[in-house]
C-alpha cells in the first residue's frame, strides 16, 4: 500500500532489516496496515520473499477514555514471544528483530489461511477443539515457566499488567460499582499476591490466529510472572460475552470454555485457583461494559445483561463455573 510505504517508520525498519542481514535488499517491499488491536500500530511487510509483521506499541491506547502505558512494553512482547516459542515452537511467531531504541519489533507473519479466532467466534463458528488446543498450550506455558528461574528473572516486572489490567479492568470497575469495591479489591489482592508462572495477560480470542489443525497466540506485551487463573478467567470471560451476544449458540461457547478448562487441568502441573476463576471473570465482565475497553459488538440490552451478571456473581460470591452461563438459560 503506497501510503503505508511512505511512513518514515517503515523506511527505517527496512533500512535496519537490511543492516541486520534479515533481508538482502529492501527493493520491492509491500506494506499493508493490519487492524484489530487498540494498543499498537501493526503492519504486514513483504520483503525479500519474507512475510513479516512490524509492530509499534502506542503510548496512548486507541479507546475513547484516556489510557496510557509506556511503549517500552514492546520489548517485553518480543522477549515473551521468544520464550513462548521455546516451550511451544508451533504456537507463536518467531521474533526476527527487536529495535529497543525505536521500540519496534519485527516477527514472522502467520500463513494467510490463519484467521482471527474472534471473527470466527462472532460468526458462530465455535470449535471446541480450538478451546482444547489453547488449554493444552497455556498449561505448557504456565507449567514450564513455573519452575524456570530464567522466566522469573525476565518477566518479574508487573508494571504493564498494572497499567493495562489491574487499574483499568479491576480498580476502575470498583470505582463505578462502589457497593462491590471491597469484594473486587479482595479479588485483586489474591490475584496480585500470586507469583506462580508466566501469565500471558491478554489471552483473548482476538490474539489467537487459527487454521485447520494449527494456531498461534500473539500479543505477549502484558506477559508477567503472576496468577495463572488470570489467563483462564480472561479467555472464559470473552466466551461468556460471545454467549450473551449470540444466545442461540450459548451452549457452544460454554462447551468451548469447558474444553479449554478441562484440557488445561489435564495438562497443567499447577492447580489454578478454581475458587477465583469465577470472581475474576465477573470483574472482567464488568470491565467489558464499564471499564476502558468496552466490547465492540454489544447492543444496549447485551451490555445490561453482562453488567447484571457480573454484579450478581460478585454479590453472591459465586465460584461455580455454571453460574457464568445462568442468565442465558432464563
Ligand atoms: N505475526 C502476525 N501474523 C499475522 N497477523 C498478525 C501478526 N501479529 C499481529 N497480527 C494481526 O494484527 C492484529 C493486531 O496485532 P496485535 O499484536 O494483537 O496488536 P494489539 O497489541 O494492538 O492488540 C492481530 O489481531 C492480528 O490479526
Ligand atoms: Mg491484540
Amino acid at each position: 500500500m503506497p501510503d503505508a510505504l511512505k511512513d518514515p517508520r517503515i523506511d527505517r525498519v527496512l533500512t535496519r532489516l537490511v543492516e541486520q542481514g534479515v533481508v538482502a535488499s529492501a527493493d520491492g517491499a509491500t506494506v499493508v496496515e493490519l487492524s484489530g488491536g487498540v494498543s499498537a500500530d501493526v503492519f504486514a511487510l513483504t520483503v525479500g520473499g519474507r512475510h513479516l509483521v512490524v509492530k509499534w506499541a502506542l503510548p496512548r491506547l486507541r479507546v475513547a477514555q484516556e489510557w496510557l502505558s509506556s511503549p517500552t512494553r514492546i520489548v517485553v512482547e518480543a522477549d515473551a514471544t521468544s520464550y513462548a516459542r521455546t516451550v511451544r515452537p508451533e504456537n507463536a511467531p518467531e521474533i526476527v528483530d527487536v529495535d529497543d531504541l525505536n521500540l519496534v519489533i519485527v516477527m514472522t507473519a502467520a500463513a494467510p489461511e490463519m484467521g482471527n479466532w474472534k471473527s470466527a467466534l462472532l460468526d458462530g463458528t465455535v470449535d471446541p477443539e480450538v478451546g482444547r488446543s489453547l488449554g493444552s498450550a497455556l498449561a505448557d506455558w504456565h507449567s514450564v515457566s513455573s519452575s524456570d528461574p530464567d522466566a522469573f528473572r525476565r518477566f518479574g516486572d508487573r508494571r504493564y499488567f498494572v497499567e493495562l489490567r489491574v487499574a483499568p479492568f479491576f480498580k476502575r470497575v470498583g470505582e463505578v460499582h462502589r457497593d462491590l469495591e471491597e469484594v473486587i479489591d479482595r479479588v485483586v489482592d489474591r490475584m496480585t499476591e500470586r507469583s506462580i508462572c508466566l501469565v500471558h495477560g491478554d489471552f483473548s480470542p482476538k490474539n489467537v490466529l487459527v487454521s485447520e489443525g494449527s494456531f498461534w497466540v500473539l500479543d505477549w506485551e502484558i506477559a508477567h510472572i503472576g496468577d495463572p487463573t488470570f489467563d483462564l478467567a480472561f479467555l472464559v470471560s470473552h466466551l461468556v460475552c460471545k454467549a450473551i451476544h449470540r444466545p442461540a449458540e450459548a451452549h457452544l461457547y460454554e462447551a468451548c470454555a469447558r474444553s479449554f478448562l478441562d484440557a488445561y487441568a489435564e495438562r497443567s502441573i499447577l492447580g489454578a485457583d478454581q475458587n477465583d476463576l469465577v470472581p475474576q471473570a465477573a470483574c472482567l465482565l464488568l470491565a467489558r461494559v464499564d471499564g476502558k475497553s468496552p466490547v465492540d459488538y454489544f447492543d444496549a440490552g447485551q451490555a445490561r445483561q453482562t453488567r447484571s451478571l457480573g454484579r450478581r456473581l460478585l454479590a453472591d460470591r459465586a465460584t461455580d463455573f455454571a453460574a457464568l452461563w445462568h442468565p442465558l438459560e432464563g
